[in-house]
């Protein structure tokens, strides 16, 4: 992408302040660096208009309500939703999965019912399944994944007793894009809910409804480009209609009285209390960004990082590559470990080349434990990452090996 250079003065805190020199940011998919186009709009709501929305009919509080609301106008836009009344704002996918959970969940899983997940699930996609199970007597059941990204065992796991599919588009751990086609066919038979988790993939590649029906989208804003604080959910507006409110209290309400309350409109049903409204219309300064760069020219440049990465590692002795080294099937995330080493003493001598990288199991354990691993080192990339910093970390592994090999 030729702008790389350009716009990485957009993004300050990679100039290092806080460490004296230059940031070299590799953990993209625990979130993302913001703009300044981004931190003026915080900055500006803060300045000129805050106030509650929804509320109040004074001219900041309509301002607010209306950059809001636009937000969600282009969320629709951007997922090609057929209504903006199906895009709820949360506080980002952990809390969007909560609520399917408990209201869609609550309401309509039954004991006896199955309810699957994969094993390349976060642990945000796994554990509010594993608990309306054990709440209701329901099955929890595992699609297994191949290292291609397909499941090997969709006709065991998916059947008539499936109530709701609940799987991801791409593997945070392993930056895995999993073959879902046949989860779709499988799952629309058996009349189950489709839930597709895209905190991940979302921020790389987009998605659109027209080509691809889910009952339930979720992904985060903090991972692409937005400020924490928000989440997207988008519910079928046949399905938002079969569930129950997750938080009761201020906005959610059109009448109350102490016998009777009439829930509010969708989406505001769903959105119970003071929203994060800063952070949302935030957010849409970093979808504005997005649209800018062209989100196929960034995933090009993403692609070419990933396979220069995978190249530059393959170079180096005692390496060991978790992740996919195909890019039709990596959207940009590798695992490895540094053998003989503890992930975490790799990550705090990268840390101290400037190199911020994650280490751990990353939530997701599960996978971990199939891969026979308890952590890893993950590098993830995005827009503003070069080549050149891909040699820096390089350079950084060989120290590390240095470092631990001298100590022998
Ligand atoms: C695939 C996936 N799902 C869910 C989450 C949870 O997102 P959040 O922490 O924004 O709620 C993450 C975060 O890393 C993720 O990668």
């Amino acid at each position: 992408m030729d702008q790389v250079k350009k716009l990485r003065n957009d993004f300050p805190i990679l100039k290092g302040k806080l460490i004296g020199r230059p940031l070299i940011y590799l953990d993209n998919a625990a979130t993302t660096q913001k703009p300044n186009q981004v931190i003026s709009k915080l900055c500006e709501f803060y300045e000129n208009y805050n106030s509650n929305i929804h509320r109040a009919v004074y001219a900041i509080s309509e301002e607010a309500t209306i950059a809001y609301e636009q937000v969600r106008t282009k969320i629709a836009d951007f997922l090609k939703a057929e209504d903006p009344a199906e895009i709820i704002f949360t506080r980002g996918t952990t809390e969007s999965i909560n609520l399917i959970a408990y209201s869609y969940g609550e309401k309509n899983i039954k004991k006896g019912d199955e309810i699957v997940v994969s094993d390349l699930e976060h642990h945000s996609n796994f554990l509010p399944w594993k608990a309306l199970c054990e709440r209701k007597g329901a099955k929890l059941k595992v699609l297994e994944s191949d290292e291609k990204g397909d499941f090997v065992n969709i006709k065991d796991v998916i059947g008539k007793k499936t109530k709701l599919i609940a799987v991801t588009l791409m593997s945070n751990a392993i930056g895995l894009i999993p073959n879902l086609k046949e989860v779709f066919e499988a799952g629309k038979k058996a009349g189950a809910k489709i839930l597709l988790d895209g905190a991940q993939y979302v921020p790389h590649f987009g998605f659109s409804l027209e080509e691809t029906d889910p009952d339930f989208l979720v992904f985060s804003g903090h991972k692409m480009l937005g400020p924490m604080g928000v989440g997207v959910l988008y519910v079928k507006m046949e399905t938002l209609e079969e569930m129950d409110p997750f938080l009761y209290g201020g906005e959610m309400v059109t009448e109350v009285t102490e016998k009777d309350v009439t829930w509010n409109d969708l989406p505001y049903k769903f959105e119970a209390g003071t929203p994060s409204v800063a952070d949302v219309i935030s957010f849409g300064a970093a979808l504005d960004y997005l649209d800018k760069i062209d989100m196929t020219e960034m995933q090009n440049h993403i692609n070419d990082l990933t396979e220069y990465a995978f190249k530059q590692l393959n170079k180096i002795d005692e390496i060991s590559i978790v992740s996919p080294d195909n890019t039709d099937i990596n959207g940009g995330v590798i695992a490895f470990n540094v053998d003989d080493v503890h992930p975490h003493d790799v990550g705090t001598i990268l840390d101290k080349e400037g190199i911020a990288v994650r280490t751990g199991h990353h939530c997701a354990q599960p996978l971990m434990n199939k891969l026979g691993l308890t952590g890893t080192v993950r590098i993830s990339f995005y827009l503003y990452n070069t080549k050149e910093e891909i040699e820096i970390l390089v350079n950084a592994l060989k120290k590390v090996q240095e470092i631990f090999f001298n100590e022998e």
